[in-house]
């Protein structure tokens, strides 16, 4: 088995920041020890990789991504096989991705049909959420199977009526049938119904372009959803775990139903904290670069958002990545806003974006962790096998350098996508050596991994429910 050596890092994980030599023996880690101690000191191996001036963090868990998603009469630019592999480029070592129930379709050929995709294509370790279009008893029997096989999340949209969309009825039903099961029902809370009317009254008016997402999808329908499924939650018994929240006012009634003490956790993604309705309005058509549901917000939302981070309000942040290249796919919405195809790439950038946030003081480097690793592996079932760097964990091992800052550009990152949504934004610092279960996958800046390494993840039920 061979012995990997990770030395005279900081090793930070969420709970603790300590000088450590890390010891890995084939896919596992098996030891830390204080830099220079008698301990590490005996310690030999196969390779050694000197982590001097750079943090040794866990392999960022990005629990929310779409690779290959058909959506808007396309599909998400990024396969398993690029999306993974610019994952890793990131410093992220796994994605939990949603499989997609057809309509009329059971979740089993759902489910099916994504592990083909992602089976011997990716370059990380990978799991699945279930993406539920159409509850009916079938469906409700056949989520008690998932959650026993290791898929044990399920999102339900309150948004997009015609295609994803489902009513309150069976939002409930799927509540219910989660409340027994153990598995964790994830909504995009946003009154779809309701935005569809101001879609069709702007494009009546002549209000075809991109800034026109952000308007007629507005906060009080992200809130009102948000409220709604908390209520529909309390109503079934069950947890809930609100996806992408961007606006202030949704951030406000998660708030309250975590004073209640109800199980009810909130996701939010970089493109909220750091990109505003501004973006929306660049001129020509270059806003459709932005759009995304929920749609980014006026820059004032962003506080929020980064105060609900600090007081665990929110407390995953995740990418939503689900990149659609401009040239031939956002410029379907080229005259009607409603056309163009909701996502924006970022499953590369989330763990130098949020690292950007330790440097400005915004979080500390254990909170960076527990957001971007810790949380989202322990509220997917995946921990500590992902999410921290301890014995008997996966060795998925990020030699980050805080100081190798340099500017994001879709001209030098590896996501199959035309444009960064950062372009030219600085960021401090980058993952240098990446290892995913003990094999190096990124060094000194050239790809060493291979598409079929990653492995399926199935999962346990979330380790937040009480
Ligand atoms: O705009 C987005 N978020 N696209 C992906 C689908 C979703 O709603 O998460
Ligand atoms: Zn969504
Ligand atoms: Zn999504």
């Amino acid at each position: 088995m061979t012995r990997t050596l990770i030395t005279g890092g900081l090793v930070v994980t969420a709970a603790e920041e300590v000088h450590a030599d890390v010891l890995i023996e084939g896919e596992r880690v098996v030891a830390l020890a204080g830099t220079g101690s008698d301990v590490a000191s005996g310690w030999t191996a196969d390779r050694t990789i000197d982590a001097t001036d750079c943090y040794v963090v866990p392999g960022g868990v990005d629990v929310h991504t779409h690779m290959e998603l058909p959506f808007g009469g396309t599909s998400a630019s990024d396969t398993f096989e690029t999306g993974t592999r610019a994952a890793a480029w990131g410093g992220t070592t796994t994605i939990v991705d949603f499989a997609v129930q057809s309509v009329g379709g059971s979740l089993r050929d759902g489910l099916d049909a994504w592990h083909t995709k992602a089976e011997g294509n990716c370059a990380i370790d990978y799991g699945f959420h279930m993406i539920v279009s159409d509850v009916t008893p079938d469906v409700l029997n056949e989520m008690d199977l998932l959650v026993e096989e290791g898929v044990t999340s399920f999102k339900l949209f309150m948004a997009y009526p015609g295609v994803f969309y489902s009513d309150d009825g069976r939002i409930l039903r799927a509540m219910q049938r989660s409340a027994d099961n153990g598995g964790l029902i994830m909504v995009h809370a946003e009154n779809g119904i309701a935005i569809d009317v101001l879609v069709e009254q702007a494009l009546a008016a002549d209000r075809t372009d991109p800034r026109y997402h952000g308007e007629v999808r507005r906060e009080l329908l992200e809130a009102e959803a948000t409220h709604r499924a908390i209520q529909l939650a309390r109503v079934a018994g069950a947890p809930l775990y609100v996806v992408h929240v961007s606006a202030e006012q949704a951030v406000a009634e998660i708030a309250a139903a975590r004073d209640l003490g109800l199980n009810v956790f909130g996701e939010t993604c970089p493109q909220y904290l750091y990109l505003s309705t501004d973006n929306l309005a660049e001129p020509g058509f270059e806003g459709a670069k932005y759009v995304c549901s929920t749609p980014l917000r006026p820059r004032e939302h962003q506080d929020a958002l980064w105060r609900a981070l600090r007081t665990n309000d929110l407390s995953v942040v995740s990418t939503d990545h689900c990149p659609f290249c401009f040239t031939g796919q956002k410029e379907l919405g080229r005259g009607d806003f409603s056309k163009i195809p909701n996502g924006l790439p970022g499953v590369e950038n989330r763990m130098d974006l949020l690292h950007q946030a330790v440097v400005d003081g915004r979080i500390s480097r254990r909170r960076w962790i527990e957001l971007a690793c810790a949380t989202p592996a322990r509220m997917f079932g995946l921990y500590p096998r992902k999410g921290t760097i301890t014995p008997g964990a996966d060795a998925d091992v990020v030699v980050f350098d805080p100081h190798a800052g340099y500017p994001l550009s879709a001209s030098t990152h590896h996501m199959n996508v035309d444009y960064s949504a950062y372009e030219g934004r600085h960021v401090a610092g980058r993952a240098r050596t990446v290892l995913s279960r003990g094999s190096v996958v990124i060094e000194d800046g050239e790809y060493r991994g291979r598409a079929g390494h990653g492995a399926y993840l199935p999962r346990g039920t979330s380790q937040y429910l009480v």
